[in-house]
């Protein structure tokens, strides 16, 4: 990431300590804001919070919220057991029906909190409750456009 980037990564994550303790919150921000976490973005907090890039990489890929150093959109549908009772693989599939050709990755994600209103799932900024194929698809495509 050049120069530019990295001050406004820096930007986003000015109120936070520069230590190894702000990793969650900072990438949580990179996150929303950039609905991306690149290798470029973990190298800028890297850089803003003097952590070593291993260890960026380390939490970002530990996270499945965070994996997505593919650099694309990421489209978290949970498979827990509660969803999974109230049909998240199909769920998942309109979700991937709805991404192809499209820069989105569609991940199975751990619970979402989310249990008395199954199946859930994340996509952009949104927590979706109760989500229908129908919700899930036209959700998969705004987040997409933007
Ligand atoms: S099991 Fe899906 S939100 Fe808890």
């Amino acid at each position: 990431m050049d120069t530019e980037g990295v001050q406004e990564v820096a930007g986003l994550l000015k109120d936070l300590p520069a230590e190894r303790g702000q990793l969650l919150p900072a990438l949580w921000r990179v996150v929303e804001h950039y609905h991306a976490l690149t290798p470029a973005l973990i190298g800028a907090v890297s850089e803003v919070l003097g952590v070593a890039y291993a260890e960026v990489y380390g939490v970002a890929s530990f996270y499945t919220l965070f994996d997505n150093i593919e650099g694309t959109t990421p489209v978290h549908i949970c498979t827990d057991v509660m969803c999974a009772l109230q049909g998240a693989e199909e769920l998942k599939a309109w979700a991937e029906q709805a991404a192809a050709g499209l820069p989105i990755t569609v991940k199975e994600s751990a619970c979402l909190g989310q249990c008395d209103h199954a199946p859930a799932a994340w996509i952009g900024q949104k927590i979706l409750r109760r989500a229908t194929p129908q919700v899930v698809q036209e959700a998969v495509k705004a987040v997409h456009h933007g």
